[in-house]
Order: C-alpha cells, then structure tokens, then sequence
C-alpha cells in the first residue's frame, strides 16, 4: 500500500484509509466478527488510519473499533482519528465541551489518547445550528484543542472542510490546525481544480490546493459520494438510507444519476467499474494524502484496496473525465 505523508504530522498515512462511517454501516452495524476481519485485512493491507466519530452510531463506532484494535494483535503503528461536533446548545461553553467530548470518546475507544482530533462541525462566517463561526473556532476551538494536545491526550487537531468556502479558506491559511476532511470526488471535483462557472455542485474553491500550501494533511471524505457513485441507487442492508451529499447534487437521487454519465470511463477501458475510477480519481491528486472509504461489506474494502493499487487515473482519462463534467453546466444543483 501507498503511504503518504499527512501535512505536518509528518504521520505516513496509507492512501487510502479505513472509514468506520454510519454512511457504510460496519462499523455501526455491521455482525462484530465482520468488523474483525475487516479491519484485521486492513491492517495486513497496509492501512493504517482508521476515522471515527462519535456520531457514527451514537458512540457504536469508536466503541467498535476500540473493541477490534484491543483484540488483534495489532504490531504496525496504526492512527486513529476521531471528532468532535458540539450542540447549539453547548456553543457558550466551548472549552468545556471540548475536552469532555474527548474523553468520552477516549472511554469509548478504551485509549489513553488519539492521533488525531477533529472539529466535526461545518464552518461559517456565523454560529448556525450545524456550523460554528470564525470567531468561535479561532478564539475558543482552537485555544481547547492546543491544551488537549498539550496534556498528550491528541497528538495532533483538523478540521471538518464542510460549510461556508471562504471561511474555510481563512481557517486553513490561518495554519492553526494540522488536517482537514475535504469532500472531494468525481461529482465534485472544485476542491482540486477550478470549475467551469454554472458547475452544479459547491464551489470549494482549492481547498486541496490552499491546505497542502498551508501544510496541513488532506483526508478525502465521500469518495463515492456516499455510494451515488457506485451509479446504483441499491443500498447494502447494514449501510445508511441514502445520505444526503456533501457538496455535490441536491439530493442522492440526482448524484447517481450524474454518477451513470460518467460510464463512458468504463465504456473506453479507463477503469474497470465507477467505484474503482472514482478512488484512482482522488489518489490523483498529490494534495491529497488519505483517501477514506466508507464500507458495508469486507468485500468493499477489498475492492478499493485493489483500485489503490492500480494507481491514479491516467492523464487521458482526467482528461474524459472533465468533458464528462462540463455536461453538467447550467444544471440545476
Ligand atoms: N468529517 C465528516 O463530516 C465526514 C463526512 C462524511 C464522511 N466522513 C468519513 O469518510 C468516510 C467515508 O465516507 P462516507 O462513508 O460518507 O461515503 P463514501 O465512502 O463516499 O461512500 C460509502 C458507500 O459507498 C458504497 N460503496 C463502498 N464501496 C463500494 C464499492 N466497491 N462498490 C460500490 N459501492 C461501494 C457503500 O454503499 P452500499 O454498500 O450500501 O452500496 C457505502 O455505503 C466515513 O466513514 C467517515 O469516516 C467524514
């Protein structure tokens, strides 16, 4: 398996990394035996980062994940980052809920510490009910994050990239976290590359290229968006109802159908299947360090693993695939 480097970290992450998502559900719902054997062939993959949060599951994931790394003899270094996403109702005691979200979580993964900690609330210019404000981050977030680090209880703090594009391209100039977790995929590719205007998607305007400037790792959220780009509106029995997009279409329905204009990848040989493209899609880009994929069945991760290794899209079929992409101008959203 590939291994990049995460920003300043200096952390050597696999390129592609291990989901533990309520959107693929294994690590939610999956039987615990599957669970073990899937991140079990992980590590014997080579992957070594493995992204959870409290959310996934109302606690399930990190408890579940926990659970499997205590039972596996587990000898390569392996990195484990988790979240934080703080409650309307908690925005007035930031530097309380901070810490008492992390050590909750850390209960909950049976660890003294973790590798990486992240803020999981969308960003803006004001507080909203999913977003914290500029100020709130800068002044208070970041502050709680620095004392946690301090007393060893993360090595290291990112961002969640989603919410208002400026103030997160402020955030991230700033240099005052070390990752960022930027939805990027073939529906929306304006995290790596300018689009045309009337794209049919967020404008995240070079979040990739603005953090790599700014040293920080870049963590490649919804890949498949969610599973539209698999091109099948099917959902695994144990996976999620189908989420609502990060970024891309305005519902689920609308990004599996884009999903199907991109066949003629497959059609002329690019790659062998749209899950398989959309992962050699994102390892294309160097900005990007880790790729996560979101699994249902050990199946999934197997596949994914095998498209890693294939290696990034070729330069023809980027090529393709942003003709493909200026169809979707002047869509709606
Ligand atoms: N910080 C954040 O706010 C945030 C947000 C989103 C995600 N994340 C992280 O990123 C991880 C991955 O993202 P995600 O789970 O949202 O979405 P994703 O990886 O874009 O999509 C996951 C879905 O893709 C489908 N899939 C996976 N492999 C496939 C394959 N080989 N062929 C066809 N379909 C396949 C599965 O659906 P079916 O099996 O049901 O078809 C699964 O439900 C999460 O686990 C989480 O760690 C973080």
């Amino acid at each position: 398996m590939e291994t990049r480097t995460l920003g300043r970290t200096g952390l050597k992450v696999s390129a592609l990394g291990f989901g533990c998502g309520a959107v693929g559900g294994l690590m939610v719902r999956g039987e615990p035996a599957d669970q073990r054997r899937a991140v079990a062939r992980a590590i014997e993959l080579g992957i070594n980062y493995f992204d959870t949060a409290p959310q996934y599951g109302d606690g399930a994931s990190e408890r579940n994940l926990g659970r499997v790394l205590s039972e596996l003899t587990v000898t390569a270094d392996i990195f484990v980052g988790t979240k934080i996403r703080v409650s309307p109702g908690d925005y007035d005691r930031l530097e309380q809920v901070i810490p008492e979200g992390l050590e909750a979580s850390l209960k909950r993964l049976g660890r003294e510490s973790v590798d990486l900690f992240q803020l999981h609330n969308a960003i803006a210019p004001e507080s909203s009910d999913e977003a914290l404000s500029l100020r709130a981050v800068f002044s208070e977030v970041v502050p709680a994050l620095e004392r946690l680090r301090t007393q060893g209880k993360t090595q290291f703090f990112g961002i969640t990239a989603v919410g208002d594009t400026a103030a997160l391209q402020q955030v991230i100039d700033a240099q005052a976290f070390d990752t960022a977790q930027v939805s990027y995929n073939m529906l929306n590719p304006s995290a790596g590359a300018a689009v045309p205007a009337g794209y049919p998607a967020q404008d995240y305007g070079d979040l990739i290229g603005r953090a790599q400037a700014a040293g920080m790792g870049v963590i490649n959220i919804r890949v498949l968006a969610g599973g539209a780009l698999s091109g099948s509106e099917a959902r695994h029995p144990i996976a999620s109802p189908p989420p609502a997009p990060i970024g891309s279409g305005h519902d689920y329905g609308i990004d599996v159908q884009r999903a199907r204009r991109l066949a003629p990848l497959i059609e002329q040989g690019f790659a062998d299947d749209l899950a398989e493209a959309s992962l050699r899609f994102s390892i294309a880009n160097p900005g990007v360090s880790t790729v996560l994929i979101g699994m249902a069945r050990i199946e999934e991760l197997e596949h994914a693993a095998a498209a890693v290794s294939k290696g990034p899209l070729s330069a023809d079929a980027l090529r393709q695939l942003a003709a493909l992409q200026n169809g979707f101008v002047g869509e709606a959203r």
